[in-house]
C-alpha cells in the first residue's frame, strides 16, 4: 500500500546577478550545487537583473551578461527542459509582489542588512531606495514560488532569514498563503575568499586580479592564483583565521575535487606554497574547460537560447500568478 505523505513538494528556487564576471566565488558557493536538486519537483533559476540595477550598469552590457548567466546555467548542466531558467524581468510578478510585501516590511529590519551597509560604503554616490529594499525584492522572488529550499553561499543568508520573517508575518495576519523557505548552503564551500585579500569575501564586482571568473582561460586562471595573497609561513595548514590565503585555496581544492580537507592537506604535506597554487588552478581549470566549452556552444545558437528563456518565463509566470492573485485577494485588492 502506497504510504501518504504530507510532506510539501520541493521546489529549489536560486538567483544570481548579472552585474559582473561570474566568481569561482559564485561557483563554487552556488551554481555547483544547484544540480544537486536534480530529484526535487520544480526548480527555478534566475537571472536576477532586477537587482543588478540597484548599482549603475552599461545597458547593453547588462543585456548580454543576463543572457551568458542563463547559458551558463545550461553549460552547467541545468537542462532547460527540467528546470525553470529565466530573466527576471520577463516575469513581472516579480516587481508586483515587491511592492506589496514593502509595505510589509520594516524600515529597522532593512537597516540591519550587512549587504545593505557594505554596498552603501562602496557606492557612497549612489545610494538608491532599491538598493535598501533589495531584500524585499528577493523575498518575492522566492516567496512567488512556493520555494521550500534556497541553495546560496553564506552571504545570501541573511536575506533568506528576512524572507521568512516576511513570509510568517503575513501568514500570520492573512492565513496560510507562503511556504516558510529553508536555506541550502554547503559548508566546507559557502565563502570563497578574495584571492588578493583573502580575509575578504571573492566579489565580482572587484578588482579583476582578486576574484577568477568562470570564463577565464587557463593561462589567465594560473597567473591569477599564483599572484594569490598566501602568508610569510611555508607550512600548508587549513587554519582560516591565521592562515586565511593558504585555507582558501585549500577550500577551492576540497569543494572542486569532493575532497575531505584532511585528505587534501596529507596530498601536499611537505610541499610548499608554489605546488599548492598549482593543485588549485589545475582543479579550477579541469573545473571550467568542459563549462567554457559547452557554454560556447549554447552562445552560438542565440535562437535556441531566446526560445528556451521565452519558454522558461512563460512557465514561471504560470507559477507566480497563482500566489499573486491569492495575495491580491487577501489584503483586499480588486480583481476583475
Ligand atoms: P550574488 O549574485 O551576489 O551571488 C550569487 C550566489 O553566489 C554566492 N556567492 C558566494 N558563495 C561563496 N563564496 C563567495 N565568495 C560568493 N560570492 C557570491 C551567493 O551567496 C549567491 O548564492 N541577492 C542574490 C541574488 C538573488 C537571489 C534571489 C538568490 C536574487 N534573488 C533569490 C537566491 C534566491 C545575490 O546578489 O547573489
Amino acid at each position: 500500500m502506497e504510504e501518504k505523505t504530507t510532506e510539501k513538494k520541493q521546489v529549489i528556487y536560486s538567483a544570481i546577478q548579472p552585474s559582473g564576471n561570474i566568481t569561482l566565488g559564485n561557483y563554487i558557493g552556488a551554481l555547483r550545487n544547484f544540480s544537486i536538486f536534480d530529484e526535487a519537483e520544480t526548480r527555478l533559476y534566475c537571472v536576477a537583473d532586477l537587482h543588478s540595477l540597484t548599482v549603475r550598469q552599461n545597458s547593453a552590457e547588462l543585456r548580454k551578461r543576463s543572457l551568458s548567466l542563463a547559458a551558463l546555467y545550461m553549460a552547467c548542466g541545468l537542462d532547460p527542459e527540467n528546470n525553470i531558467i529565466y530573466c527576471q524581468s520577463t516575469v513581472s510578478a516579480h516587481a508586483e509582489l515587491a511592492w506589496i510585501l514593502n509595505c510589509f516590511t520594516y524600515m529597522g529590519e532593512l537597516s540591519r542588512m550587512t549587504q545593505f551597509k557594505d554596498k552603501s560604503a562602496k557606492h557612497a554616490d549612489n545610494i538608491n531606495a532599491g538598493l535598501f529594499t533589495y531584500p524585499v525584492l528577493m523575498a518575492s522572488d522566492i516567496l512567488l514560488y512556493q520555494t521550500t529550499t534556497v541553495p546560496v553561499g553564506i552571504d545570501q543568508k541573511q536575506h533568506v532569514e528576512i524572507c521568512r520573517d516576511i513570509a510568517q508575518r503575513f501568514n500570520s495576519l492573512y492565513g496560510d498563503v507562503f511556504t516558510v523557505p529553508e536555506p541550502y548552503i554547503r559548508t566546507v564551500s559557502a565563502k570563497i575568499q578574495s584571492l588578493s585579500e583573502p580575509t575578504k569575501k571573492m566579489s565580482k564586482s572587484d578588482p579583476e586580479e582578486s576574484f577568477v571568473s568562470v570564463f577565464d582561460k587557463p593561462d589567465v586562471i594560473r597567473r591569477k592564483i599564483r599572484r594569490a595573497v598566501t602568508d610569510s609561513e611555508t607550512e600548508i595548514r587549513y587554519a582560516p583565521e591565521t592562515k586565511p590565503g593558504v585555507s582558501n585555496l585549500l577550500t577551492i581544492i576540497s569543494a572542486l575535487e569532493n575532497k575531505p580537507m584532511d585528505d587534501v592537506v596529507a596530498s601536499l604535506s611537505g610541499l610548499g606554497y608554489g605546488a599548492l597554487k598549482e593543485a588549485a588552478a589545475e582543479a579550477v581549470i579541469r573545473e571550467f574547460t568542459p563549462i567554457q566549452a559547452r557554454f560556447d556552444e549554447i552562445m552560438a545558437d542565440k535562437e535556441t537560447l531566446s526560445r528556451l528563456l521565452k519558454q522558461g518565463a512563460e512557465h514561471a509566470e504560470a507559477l507566480a500568478r497563482k500566489t499573486l492573485r491569492k495575495v491580491y485577494k487577501k489584503v483586499g485588492l480588486v480583481q476583475l
